[in-house]
């Protein structure tokens, strides 16, 4: 669907952040190539990203403002998109002694709407080489920073640039920045899930056209939620779960249960045996992914026999987050997407996925319009190799029941007190150490289990969760006192970045 926002992503680290905060603000945006502009039809605003270039580079990413102007809607440059402006309007960008990565202190020498209900002076966050040393055209300073740099400045009516990140936390009123140029567009309508939802389900009748769809489901959000809206959009959907003998304690009767209870019944196969076997004496985590991915897709293709149409549960980060970024999940998605039979299914039209212009959060959302359970809709994420990412080291039957076992008990509390719904995510992760202890009158020789629980609104970046102590105590007993095989508890407090949320 084509959205009413543009971000043209220039290559900044910072672009899916723009996507994001825009979401929040409620509003349907999408991030585009700087060539898929002369595809849009309907837009009603463009935010120009940021980008690791010089707008100097020979082999710059360029912009076509007649086109734009033609347009006739708002334009918002950030950073490298700022610089290309002002060259487009006849300035001048130098490469400068002063570069600036990281904390700045603006003022704002002109008051303007874009700085609606924000102070005179503010901590921004800017991450750029060069810097505007003539304004081009008709423009004017609307900010500069403490070395006196051009911070913000208006083009001419509704084109504008500023050379920080309101997109990044650090910077304060970002959010608000955002808005206020969103506010220059009068057409701009809200997103609404009701509407999204029809706008979704004519798409999947107009591409299934009557075939049958299969899709593979592992009880989490995303694969429930893209199977209920399937079945809600009148398709014949088969869903198929796939023991891989990774999973949690009860995991796969539970997955039953909740689809029974949305009246959807799945086929089930048990391959746990299989997946042991092929990662017999494998420590390196890549690896593991890489064994557990593809005797996935074999077995998965082997039951699913002649495929009409295959639905996949892609979300947008999955699409948007680039292969070089280094998340482990992008990586997995990458190695997914590399799939020949997927590849060959998706040339030949035949792959859906309608879910991959949502986040994580507005996935939940939708499933919440197609009336989903909370008790569903609020389950943690749960990464597809499943316990085998959580046991470090070589994975055995052994180790994959103690982890079990202390992962039920740790959910099992976060429930009990509440916190099971406050936070992203929780894990726990069984190191591939053990450690000395003592346990009655004797000495234990153990292993040391480490638990992990982080907030997100994403995935993409995330914080460790401040889990009371007395909390942290009770659940730290109680696997110390019920599970055997572990005399130690961890608590981890990193942060993503530089930690992923998973341990591999
Ligand atoms: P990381 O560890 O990259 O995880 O910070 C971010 C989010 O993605 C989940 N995750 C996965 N999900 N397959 C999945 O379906 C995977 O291989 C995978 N690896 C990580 C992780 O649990 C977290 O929510």
């Amino acid at each position: 669907m084509e959205a009413q926002i543009a971000v043209i992503d220039y290559g900044s680290q910072y672009s899916q952040l723009i996507v994001r905060r825009v979401r929040e603000l409620g509003y349907f945006v999408k991030l585009y190539q700087p060539d898929d502009i002369n595809t849009l039809n309907s837009v009603s605003a463009v935010i120009l990203s940021g980008g690791p270039k010089s707008v100097s580079d020979k082999d710059a990413l360029d912009i076509d403002l007649k086109l734009f102007k033609k347009l006739n809607i708002p334009i918002l440059g950030i950073c490298y998109g700022m610089q290309l402006l002002n060259v487009k309007y006849g300035g001048i960008v130098r490469s400068e002694e002063i570069k600036e990565y990281g904390p700045s202190r603006i003022q704002i020498r002109y008051r303007n709407k874009i700085f609606n209900n924000v102070p005179e002076n503010l901590n921004v966050w800017m991450s750029h080489s060069d810097s505007i040393v003539r304004i081009g055209g008709n423009g004017y300073l609307l900010a500069v920073n403490e070395k006196g740099i051009p911070a913000a400045i208006k083009f001419e009516e509704n084109i504008y640039g500023i050379q920080f990140h309101p997109e990044v936390s650090h910077t304060e009123h970002g959010s608000t920045i955002l808005k206020n140029f969103l506010s220059l567009q009068a057409n701009l309508k809200q997103f609404n899930m009701a509407d999204y939802v029809s706008e979704l389900q004519k798409e999947i009748q107009d591409k299934v056209r009557g075939r049958k769809v299969i899709c593979a489901v592992s009880g989490g959000v995303d694969s429930t939620v893209l199977c209920v809206l399937l079945r809600k959009s009148g398709v014949r959907v088969i869903p198929v779960f796939i023991d891989t003998g990774l999973l949690r304690k009860n995991e796969k009767i539970e997955v039953i249960e909740n689809f029974k209870l949305l009246g959807i019944e799945i086929k089930t196969f048990n391959y746990s045996s299989r997946f042991i076997k092929n990662l017999k004496n494998v420590q390196e985590p890549e690896e593991k992914r890489e064994i557990i991915g593809n005797t996935f897709f074999d077995l998965f293709f082997e039951v699913a026999g002649e495929i009409e149409v295959l639905a996949q549960g892609t979300l947008y980060p999955d699409v948007i987050e680039s292969a070089t970024s280094g998340s482990v999940a992008s990586r997995i998605k990458t190695h997914h997407n590399r799939v020949d039979k997927i590849l060959k299914l998706k040339s030949e039209g035949r792959v859906i996925e309608p879910l991959c212009e949502l986040f994580k959060d507005e996935v939940r959302k939708l499933g919440k319009e197609l009336n989903i359970p909370d008790t569903i809709l609020k389950r943690h994420p749960f990464p597809g190799p499943g316990l085998a990412v959580r046991i470090l080291g070589c994975i055995t039957e052994d180790k994959l029941k103690i982890l079990r076992e202390a992962d039920y008990i740790f959910v099992r509390l976060l429930k009990e007190t509440g916190w099971y719904d406050k936070i992203w995510q929780a894990l726990c992760v069984l190191l591939d150490c053990k450690t000395v202890g003592i346990k009655g009158d004797e000495r234990s020789y153990e292993y040391a289990l480490s638990l992990r629980c982080v907030d997100s609104s994403d995935g993409m970046t995330a914080d460790w969760s401040r889990i009371p102590l007395d909390i942290l105590n009770r659940i730290s007993k109680e696997i110390l006192n019920n599970v055997k095989g572990i005399n130690r508890i961890l608590y981890d407090v990193s942060t993503k970045p530089p930690a992923s949320i998973e341990w591999e």
